[in-house]
């Protein structure tokens, strides 16, 4: 295994900003993982594992070592009468497993075509769109102790999974590298099309209703994403920046009266989840461009690089955002994004 210097992270981050890492290297099995990260060179410097880095924002050059994920792999390791588990390992990449998904006739995430990163990254933040989360289908996961090299099971209950969230971006943070992820994909689908613009699309796409395959569903979210959502290779972005906050429905009901066009879903007993693109789009930031970068202009939650975007210009770019969200309704908004 080969350990660079300065190698430019431009390739592997998808707002596709031009910052170096000092140390670098990529890793193809679980082995070679370990040792990159118990190099006793390197034992005194940060480290940072990347997947698809569609989930960054460097803020600048970053002073340690970068292991980029690239450990593949698919496997059928069960079934039942109504299900197949399907182990992933962390490196695959996400859309590229849907479609593996869909090629098997297997069902349960084509509403999560297209989505950006690795499989890896999946469960951090328990990724999810068009009414699905990963959640729904997680059987567990396989993760490596960076403290001891052992590998652990986490079943989904232990995961603590919730709205973009789970437990290794709290408690367990920095103490464990996802290695393999094992899903749980049903032989007889259970499709999902009540979310958003999905039978519109559908209807568009002139697919009969009774003969909806997963296929299909997931060709109509993959034409919604690409009708509102920048692709990273053209613009630079890292999708949602932000996470759509949930507030009482006290506040929600005050706000109400003010903004008599706010938007709000229900998150639980007495919860409300607003859409923090309609905040920022009400806080005049829809299609703004500051500098080198934006929001932009068909969804304004998610902040786009023009091409030279400095990392810290766009940091500077989402706190001026979530100030003012913060001024005109009262809300904290915070990153979906991991700052680096
Ligand atoms: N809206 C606006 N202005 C906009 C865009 C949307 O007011 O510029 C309003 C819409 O009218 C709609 C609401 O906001 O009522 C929700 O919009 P949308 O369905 O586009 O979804 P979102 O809440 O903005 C979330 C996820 C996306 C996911 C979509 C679709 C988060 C933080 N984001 O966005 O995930 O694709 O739902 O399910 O939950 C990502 O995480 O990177 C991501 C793209």
């Amino acid at each position: 295994m080969k350990i660079e210097q300065d190698v430019s992270l431009k390739p592997y981050n998808t707002f596709g900003l031009d910052i170096k890492s000092h140390f670098f290297t990529t890793v193809q099995s679980k082995e070679e993982f370990i040792e990159a990260w118990n190099f006793p060179e390197y034992k005194d410097f940060p480290k940072l594992i990347l997947g698809g880095g569609s989930n960054v924002l460097f803020k600048s050059d970053y002073r340690g070592l970068v292991i980029v994920n690239q450990i593949k792999g698919i496997e059928i390791i069960n079934s039942d009468e109504n299900h197949v588990f399907v182990k992933f390992y962390s490196g695959e990449n996400w859309h590229e497993s849907v479609e593996w998904t869909l090629n098997n006739n297997l069902s349960g995430i084509e509403n999560l075509s297209l989505i950006p990163g690795t499989i890896g990254a999946a469960p951090m933040q328990n990724i999810g769109a068009y009414g699905v989360e990963l959640k729904e289908v997680f059987d567990s996961l396989e993760a490596i102790e960076l403290y001891t090299g052992n590998i652990l099971n986490f079943n989904a209950l232990e995961c603590g999974f919730g709205y973009r969230e789970s437990i290794f971006k709290h408690s367990h943070k920095g103490k464990y590298f996802i290695y393999s992820v094992t899903l749980k994909l049903n032989k007889k689908p259970n499709l999902r099309t009540d979310y958003g613009d999905i039978s519109q699309t559908l209807a568009e796409m002139k697919v009969d209703s009774r003969k909806l395959t997963p296929k299909a569903v997931s060709q109509a979210v993959i034409k919604i994403r690409q009708s509102k959502l920048p692709d990273p290779k053209v613009l630079g972005n890292s999708g949602s920046f932000f996470k759509n906050p949930i507030i009482s429905e006290t506040q929600f009901n005050k706000l109400q009266v003010v903004h008599p066009t706010i938007k709000g879903f229900e998150a639980g007993k007495n919860l409300v989840k607003v859409p923090a693109a309609w905040l920022i789009e009400q806080s005049g930031w829809k299609g703004k461009r500051v500098g080198n970068c934006g929001s932009h202009e068909k969804q304004a939650l998610v902040l786009v690089n023009y091409g030279n975007a400095k990392g810290s210009e766009i940091y500077s770019l989402a706190l001026q955002i979530k100030k003012s969200v913060k001024e005109n309704f009262g809300i904290d908004i915070e990153p979906e994004v991991n700052i680096i």
